[in-house]
């Protein structure tokens, strides 16, 4: 199979305001220079509109959407809403929302499918945290998140996988580099087991602290496709070097 196209999204988390449109338009000037890679941004819900129409090629992404398609859920956004917002896909089951919202894998796999059904990308984040990294059973852990979050009919045209241990969220701690290639090779393992041959194009994006002093080392690891990013995205000067260092 072709390599696949590097993919690098920023997370904004609940960070942001209409003012960093500027931000984007940086980051935008940047992607269009290197069309070799795929970038992403997903900002909060709320700046989904006014980010779109400022994109150029930055592919705006959601946080989360609900799986129903509409009804009593005060709070939430269909698939179809986020959308119709201007987002092409959105982020599921981020270990931030796991943990706050209690979000199960059965919630995530619906979600993806709810995606799906309107034409939209996924990216199923998964990962283990300190404890269960600690007690030596990191791969199977997230290699069963993964095999429960994923619907049947994934494949790499819509859903991309994140690999997120929760302890380096945030932290400026990551994984040695072998620890993430070894969880890598294990997530693409399932990925072909469930899916067949397509799983092999099914992106498996890095995220938790990638920066600009270590994305070209984590990102030339073996099945790593691309970074999911949070705060070294907020800001151009420390986003566009990742973005750089996809293309070499
Ligand atoms: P971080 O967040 O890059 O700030 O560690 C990554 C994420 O949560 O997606």
């Amino acid at each position: 199979m072709a390599q696949l196209r590097s993919y690098i999204v920023g997370n904004w988390k609940m960070n942001g305001s209409a003012a960093d449109v500027t931000v984007l338009q940086a980051i935008a000037d940047a992607a269009a220079g290197h069309d070799g890679v795929d970038v992403g941004i997903c900002p909060p819900a709320t700046l989904i509109a006014a980010f779109a129409s400022a994109a150029g090629p930055v592919q705006i992404g959601a946080q989360d959407c609900h799986a129903k398609a509409s009804g009593a859920h005060t709070g939430n956004l269909s698939a179809a809403m986020i959308k119709a917002a201007g987002a092409t896909y959105s982020i599921i089951g981020h270990s931030e929302r796991r943990a706050d919202q209690g979000e199960s894998d059965a919630d995530v796999n619906a979600k993806a499918q709810a995606l799906q059904a309107a034409g939209m990308g996924a990216i199923l984040c998964v990962g283990e945290t300190l404890d269960e990294r600690d007690s030596g059973n990191a791969i199977p852990i997230v290699t069963a998140q993964l095999a429960a979050s994923l619907p049947d009919s994934a494949d790499g045209d819509w859903l991309s996988v994140a690999y997120e241990p929760v302890w380096a969220i945030g932290t400026g701690r990551v994984p040695v580099a072998g620890d993430i290639a070894a969880m890598h090779a294990a997530l693409r393992a399932t990925l072909v087991e469930r899916l067949g041959e397509a799983g092999k194009g099914v992106r498996i994006l890095y995220g938790g602290s990638v920066n600009a002093g270590n994305a070209a080392e984590i990102l030339a690891l073996p099945d790593v496709g691309g970074a999911l990013v949070g705060g070294a995205s907020l800001k151009a000067e420390s986003f566009v070097p990742i973005i750089e260092a996809a293309l070499r």
